[in-house]
């Protein structure tokens, strides 16, 4: 049997055959058919914008690889450094060239004095520490004027390097801003994730030591957030780098984007769910309200998968680690009674919607004492691995600008009015 569809113009009887390339057919070729009539595709329900060799997301059967790699494997056995390798590289990196990745990494995580003093203390007591990280990554922009040099790999490197370093650091402080706790350096002896750590809590300590279980949850969580392809911040990213834009002012973009609560910012929407439910007897009134219309159920449902989440089914056992440290979240009994309901009733059955990432990992954040307001920051900091390699990734495509058409509903032509007139 041909792969190739058969499209007909019913108006001329004109008819075009398109071959079917990686489970897609080309709209350039359509358009051949049909010039001027456009795909009607709000939310990119059905659209491939591009190419991609990154990850691969098989939602009906609840398939997460990077780089073919499954994501279960990676999260047991790599370290979320490796895993920035492979997602930026294509393949895991070697013993030297992880030493010299790390090392690098290591030696880009201090931010300029000015973007700490005069810009981060700039803003409000009470600033979002996420509506702040959007800001300072924009602002780095004007910090680094090579960052302009796109195709030179090089200055691309660099700017990879600095971002991904950078990202822990502004997290943080702006974060220390928020609680007027003073700025802590980073400690280049530590690791990524101990390092983050470190300067979200040290106090007065000369070396703030991490508990090793939450310095491996924090990385394992990291893994599972590096990249999850063409998601919403991704594909700002993407539409941003079309322009040619700076890398900085690209994942600025991106991160705006994963702030909104459909988006990075849902697994504050589920805290915030699970305390206004308060006690695990409100838990079936509360179902009952969501299948009423009366919202909907946070934490649950994926543009994608349409089965279980694997992500989620490894935070699951991630959590019950971390609670092993921090004691039990006084959530999650109603958090397990939840989903325990959901996945037996009809409603959520037939639309297929199961836990996602963000049911459980704010229940492992909030054990681990990060405020809600950091929920999204602490989705951004691995999320920026991703977005690097989507960005790069496009500019070696030699992509075009991204720029959709529209159906236009508006008024036919008409005359101006004098405003004495309307
Ligand atoms: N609770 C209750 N009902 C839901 C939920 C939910 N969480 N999600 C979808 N539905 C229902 C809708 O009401 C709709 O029902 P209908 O057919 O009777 O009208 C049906 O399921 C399909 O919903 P859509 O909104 O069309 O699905 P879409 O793919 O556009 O939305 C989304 C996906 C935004 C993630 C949605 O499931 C949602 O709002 N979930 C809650 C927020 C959330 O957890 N977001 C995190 C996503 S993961 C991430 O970004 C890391």
């Amino acid at each position: 049997m041909p792969e190739s569809i058969t499209i007909t113009d019913n108006r001329t009887g004109d008819a075009i055959e398109i071959p079917i390339l990686n489970d897609g057919i080309s709209a350039t070729e359509w358009s051949k058919l049909l010039p001027g009539i456009w795909f009607y595709d709000p939310g990119f329900m059905a659209t491939a914008a591009c190419e991609s060799a990154i990850s691969l997301l098989d939602g009906d059967v609840g398939i997460l690889r990077y780089r073919g790699y499954p994501i279960e494997q990676l999260a047991e056995n790599s370290t979320f450094l490796e895993v920035a390798y492979l997602l930026l590289h294509g393949e895991l990196p070697n013993e030297s060239e992880f030493e010299a990745w790390q090392l690098d990494i290591t030696y880009h995580t201090f931010i300029h004095e000015n973007v700490r003093k005069r810009f981060l203390e700039g803003f409000h007591y009470d600033a979002h520490p996420m509506g702040m990280l959007v800001s300072a990554v924009a602002a780095l922009s004007t910090f680094y004027l090579d960052a302009k040099e796109i195709f030179n790999r090089d200055s691309r490197q660099k700017q990879i390097t600095r971002l991904i370093a950078k990202m822990p650091t502004l997290a943080a402080a702006a974060h220390r801003f928020s609680v007027g706790m003073p700025f802590v350096y980073p400690d280049n002896s530590l690791d990524f994730a101990s390092n983050f750590l470190s300067m979200m809590w040290k106090v007065a300590e000369p070396r703030f030591e991490a508990d090793p279980v939450l310095v491996h949850a924090l990385d394992v969580l990291f893994i599972l957030h590096a990249d999850h392809e063409q998601n919403c911040s991704t594909t700002a990213m993407r539409v941003v780098g079309s322009s040619h834009a700076d890398p900085y002012s690209a994942t600025a973009a991106a991160a705006a984007a994963l702030y909104g609560p459909r988006h990075g910012g849902a697994n504050e929407q589920v805290i915030k769910m699970l305390m206004e439910i308060g006690h695990i007897d409100n838990v079936p009134a509360f179902i009952e309200e969501v299948k009423g219309g009366g919202g909907r159920l946070q934490g649950f449902g994926h543009r994608v998968y349409k089965s279980y989440d694997p992500r989620a089914t490894i935070i699951k056992r991630t959590a019950d680690e971390v609670f092993g440290v921090t004691g039990k979240n006084p959530l999650l009994d109603i958090a397990l009674k939840l989903e325990e309901i959901a996945l037996q009733d009809e409603y959520f059955l037939s639309r297929k919607l199961y836990p996602n990432v963000d049911f459980y990992s704010g229940l492992i954040y909030q054990a681990m004492g990060f405020p809600l307001e950091m929920f999204p920051v602490l989705f951004a900091i691995p999320r920026t691995v991703g977005w690097l390699a989507h960005w790069q990734e496009m500019l070696d495509q030699d992509s075009k600008i991204a720029r959709p058409r529209q159906l236009y509903i508006g008024p036919d032509a008409r005359d101006y009015v004098p405003i004495a007139g309307r």
